[in-house]
C-alpha cells in the first residue's frame, strides 16, 4: 500500500496517468470514496496514461463506458446506482472482473461483499477538504 496527498485535481489525475502507463491486461482497479472525491478525475488520468484521447464522464446511467484506441482496451464502470446485492448481480458486472483489457470501477465498495475474492488493485480516495485528498492505493509497480 502507498499513500499520496493530492492537492489538486491535476495531481489526482497524474496518479491515474501513472497507473495507466503501468496497467497490465486483466487488471481490475477498484475505486472507492465519497461523492466528489475524485474517482472520475483519476480515471481521466488513467485514460490518458493508456494513450486514449477521449472525454471522460462517470457512466452513472449506462453502467459501463468503453475506451478503445489505447495500449489496452478500458472498461469504466460506475456502480453508484446499484445499491443491493441483487441489483449488482443482475447488472452484468461480473464479466468485467476478468476484462479483455482493463476495468476501472467507481463505487467498487458496492461489490466488495458480492465478490470478496476478486483480485483487484484498490484505490481509496478520502476527501480532506476542498482541494486535498488522501489517496491510499495498492502498489502498481511503477
Ligand atoms: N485533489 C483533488 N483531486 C481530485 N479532485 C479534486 C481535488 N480537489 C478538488 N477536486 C474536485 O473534486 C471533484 C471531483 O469530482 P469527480 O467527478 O472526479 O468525483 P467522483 O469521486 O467521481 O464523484 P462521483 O461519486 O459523483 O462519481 C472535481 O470537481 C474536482 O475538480
Ligand atoms: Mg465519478
Amino acid at each position: 500500500m502507498a499513500t499520496l496527498i493530492s492537492h489538486s485535481p491535476e495531481e489526482t489525475e497524474a496518479l491515474g496517468e501513472k497507473f495507466g502507463r503501468a496497467v497490465r491486461p486483466g487488471w481490475v482497479i477498484a475505486l472507492s470514496g465519497e461523492l466528489g472525491a475524485g474517482k472520475t478525475q483519476f480515471v481521466k488520468g488513467l485514460v490518458r496514461g493508456l494513450g486514449v484521447s477521449a472525454r471522460v464522464h462517470s457512466p452513472t446511467f449506462t453502467l459501463v463506458a468503453e475506451y478503445d484506441g489505447g495500449r489496452l482496451k478500458l472498461f469504466h464502470l460506475d456502480l453508484y446506482r446499484l445499491e443491493t446485492r441483487q441489483q449488482i448481480l443482475s447488472a452484468g458486472v461480473e464479466e468485467y472482473l476478468q476484462p479483455d483489457g482493463v476495468a476501472v470501477i467507481e463505487w467498487a465498495e458496492r461489490m466488495a461483499e458480492v465478490w470478496p475474492d476478486t483480485d483487484w488493485k484498490k484505490v481509496r480516495i478520502e476527501t480532506l477538504n476542498d482541494t486535498d485528498r488522501e489517496i491510499i492505493y495498492d502498489d502498481f509497480g511503477a
